[in-house]
Order: C-alpha cells, then sequence, then structure tokens
C-alpha cells in the first residue's frame, strides 16, 4: 500500500459508522471529481470554501494532497457537519479544517476556490441560482469555480442518475430528493455574464451515470 493510500484509508477509519467507513473509503479511492478539484487547485494556492460539502471528505482529500492552504466546508445538515467534525476531530485536523452548518447562500469569510461538488440538483432552479451567484461572490482573482454536476440531457446516463438519485432518497442518505436537474447552458449562461471563463468536461469515468466538471475561473488581476 502506498503512503497516499494508507493516509486516505486513514481518514476513513476516523469517521464512526463501519457504513460510513465503507462509503469513505469508495469515495476518496475512487471519485474522480476529487482528483479533479485537487489537480486544479494544487498551482494555485488559496484558501477552499466548499459548498454542500456533507461530511467534509473533499477538504480531507484536498488536505492529504497538499493542495490547499485553508478550507470551509459548509452544509445545510447537521448530522453531516457532525459526523464530518466528529472525524476531523479524531483525525487530528479540527485546526486545520473548518466544517460550519449553514446553508449554501449564507456569505463566507473566506474568498479563494469554491468547489460545488453534487449539491446543485438538490435545489429548484431558483435556489440554484442563489447558490451559484453565492459562489461567485466567494471566488478571488485567478479563483476556480469547480462545480460537479449531473446535467440534464438525452442520454442513458442520465436517465440511470435519476434512477440512483431515487434510490439515495428512498434510502434516507439524502434528506431532500433532486429538484431539478440544470442543463449546461443554465449553468454556463450566469456565470459566463459574471465574467468567468468557463469550460465543461464529461466526468463518468467508468460508471453508467451522468456526470460533469464545469470549471469557471476569475481572471487573475
Ligand atoms: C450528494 S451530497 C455531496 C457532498 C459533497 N459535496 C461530496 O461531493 O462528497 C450533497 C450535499 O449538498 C447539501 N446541500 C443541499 N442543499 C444545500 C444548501 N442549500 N446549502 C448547503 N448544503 C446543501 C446536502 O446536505 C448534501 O450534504
Amino acid at each position: 500500500m502506498s503512503c497516499m493510500d494508507a493516509a486516505l484509508y486513514r481518514i476513513a477509519n476516523s469517521y464512526d459508522h463501519w457504513l460510513q467507513r465503507r462509503y469513505v473509503k469508495s469515495k476518496l479511492a475512487a471519485d474522480p471529481a476529487y482528483a479533479a478539484t485537487a489537480a486544479l487547485v494544487m498551482g494555485r494556492p488559496m484558501p477552499l470554501l466548499d459548498i454542500g460539502c456533507g461530511i467534509g471528505l473533499l477538504g480531507q482529500y484536498l488536505h492529504t494532497h497538499g493542495a490547499v492552504t485553508r478550507y470551509l466546508g459548509v452544509d445545510s445538515d447537521l448530522r453531516k457537519i457532525e459526523a464530518g467534525n466528529r472525524a476531523l476531530h479524531l483525525s487530528g485536523l479540527g485546526n486545520a479544517l473548518h466544517l460550519a452548518h449553514a446553508d449554501g447562500t449564507a456569505r463566507q469569510p473566506i474568498r479563494g476556490h469554491v468547489a460545488l461538488l453534487d449539491v446543485l440538483h438538490y435545489l429548484p432552479q431558483e435556489g440554484q441560482r442563489a447558490l451559484l451567484d453565492n459562489a461567485v461572490a466567494h471566488l478571488a482573482p485567478g479563483g476556480l469555480l469547480v462545480i460537479r454536476n449531473v446535467l440534464r440531457e438525452r442520454s442513458l446516463r442520465y436517465a440511470m442518475t435519476r434512477i440512483s438519485e431515487f434510490f439515495l432518497r428512498t434510502s434516507g442518505w439524502m434528506r431532500v430528493g433532486a429538484q431539478h436537474y440544470p442543463s449546461e447552458e443554465e449553468l454556463r449562461t450566469p456565470l459566463e455574464a459574471a465574467g468567468l471563463a468557463v469550460s465543461v468536461r464529461s466526468l463518468h469515468g467508468k460508471t453508467p451515470f451522468d456526470c460533469y466538471l464545469l470549471v469557471a475561473e476569475r481572471a487573475p488581476r
């Protein structure tokens, strides 16, 4: 096992329920969005705001890879923030990474990069717009907004994703089910209007699901 694998396993073992540990191990080992975010921000050291951070896995992943100077994760689900904070405390990272219970539209005392991984479709269309605006407001010059999301399209992957979202909701892991699947244009238009340079690529990997990575960059000063 490499040093990095050992570090990622240590992170997984800091979560308190065996089911959560299994979930964390598979996410850290196989979720392409974490690796993609680390690769994007690695050469641009600045703080990162993670909106809809869940149990704070992205922060732990980025910290392990030395890819972030300061991390604040916010989530509206208190259970997840508490579970994430317990894990940070156990792994001794409570001073380096911060998780707070807050809505994604609340202003935070941090400017830099912003991540929005698998969050937008849990909000209605107007809520998505408010979250996007708030994300943009936290970008520093040269900062990146990294969004991973399902995008509405006609494809088998899109249908498979909707089925998996149904099971996430009925299992209780997600308290609120998917509300609105945005199209690429719905995300691209307001970001470009805010002066950001936007690029989109698929992030399906080997999964059968619909998944895209959208990166919006604020020009350096
Ligand atoms: C599928 S999880 C993704 C978690 C994390 N971003 C990741 O990739 O591991 C979606 C998260 O978005 C959070 N969320 C949904 N609406 C939110 C809002 N308005 N403000 C903050 N968090 C929100 C949910 O509570 C949930 O933890």
